[in-house]
């Protein structure tokens, strides 16, 4: 790309700095779009519909054909979360009688306006056979990008964590309460949350791990049904129940992305651990 003067150029860089903090790091398109251009244009049909629908509708992904035109042409359904799929959603999640046909339910279902930005599905790692389940809050770009759960920077350290309690990948079983990456990271809405609840309570249901390990403040208040704070919960037992009625152990602990930001409080996170270590003893 030419530059008429070097202000052009410092400008351009710190609008890209100022996307990156703002977690805007993924290119949509390959070409820029003029968007003042397209609202000069007439309205298009499709820009006359319904203003919600507008706001629902996918972005068109990287690699695909993309013009001001896009706009007219036609898209996929468009999901607007409401009670609907929440319902929908818990009666899909009921229909799984497997793991595998959870996931194929998730896969199908266009109930969660997140799916719609993510790249991939991000149903779960690790042994869903091991004895102790692990549930994060939800995907970031690496996990997107690969449609794996904590395969990034946490995940990382969370291999770190695990390595320690003489565990890795293949002795736990990993998910997300949320399977979709939500748009530059952002916090997922609680409708968004109880949207995907359905589903990731079956996942544990289906699983039924002997332990369940909550990471982070968000996962430990979906699935334990509480609102307290991630620091007051940590280190102490819980429970979860499922539909069914079976009550699993839960310990609630630090989520390693928070852990890298106060690498003080992993000594946290590591009594956590210890502890959930010393659970399993008891129970085999
Ligand atoms: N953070 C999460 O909560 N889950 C992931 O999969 C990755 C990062």
């Amino acid at each position: 790309m030419d530059f008429a003067n070097e202000n052009d150029r410092l400008g351009l860089r710190d609008v890209l700095a100022f996307y990156a903090q703002a977690g805007v790091d993924d290119a949509l398109v390959e070409e820029p779009i003029n968007r003042f251009a397209a609202s000069e244009a007439p309205p298009t049909p499709a820009a006359r519909q319904p203003d919600v629908a507008k706001a629902a509708a996918p972005e068109p992904r990287t690699g695909e054909q993309a013009s001001p035109l896009a706009f007219a042409a036609p898209r996929p359904p468009v999901a607007v979360p409401d009670e609907g799929q929440i319902a929908i959603a818990r009666q899909r999640a009921a229909t799984a009688a497997t793991l595998d046909e959870l996931r194929q339910q998730m896969a199908e279902f266009e109930g969660c306006n997140l799916k719609f930005t993510a790249k991939n599905l991000v149903f779960a790692d690790g042994n869903p056979r091991a004895d102790i389940m692990l549930v994060g809050e939800a995907p970031g770009r690496d996990e997107d990008l690969e449609g794996l759960p904590f395969v990034g920077r946490s995940g990382q350290l969370l291999d770190r964590i695990l390595a320690a309690i003489g565990l890795d990948r293949q002795s736990v079983y990993i998910a997300n309460v949320i399977p979709w990456r939500p748009p530059g990271n952002r916090t997922p809405t609680p409708q968004e949350t109880e949207i995907c609840r359905p589903f990731i309570e079956r996942q544990i249901e289906l699983a039924n791990p002997k332990v369940l390990v909550t990471l982070g403040g968000p996962s430990a208040k979906t699935l334990l049904h509480t609102t307290e704070g991630v620091m007051r919960l940590r280190g102490n037992w819980k429970a979860h129940v499922t539909a069914s009625g079976v009550t699993i152990p839960a310990m609630p602990t630090l989520h390693p992305a928070y852990l890298l930001r106060n690498p003080a409080h992993k000594k946290f996170a590591w009594r956590d651990f210890l502890e959930v270590k010393a659970k399993l003893k008891t129970l085999t």
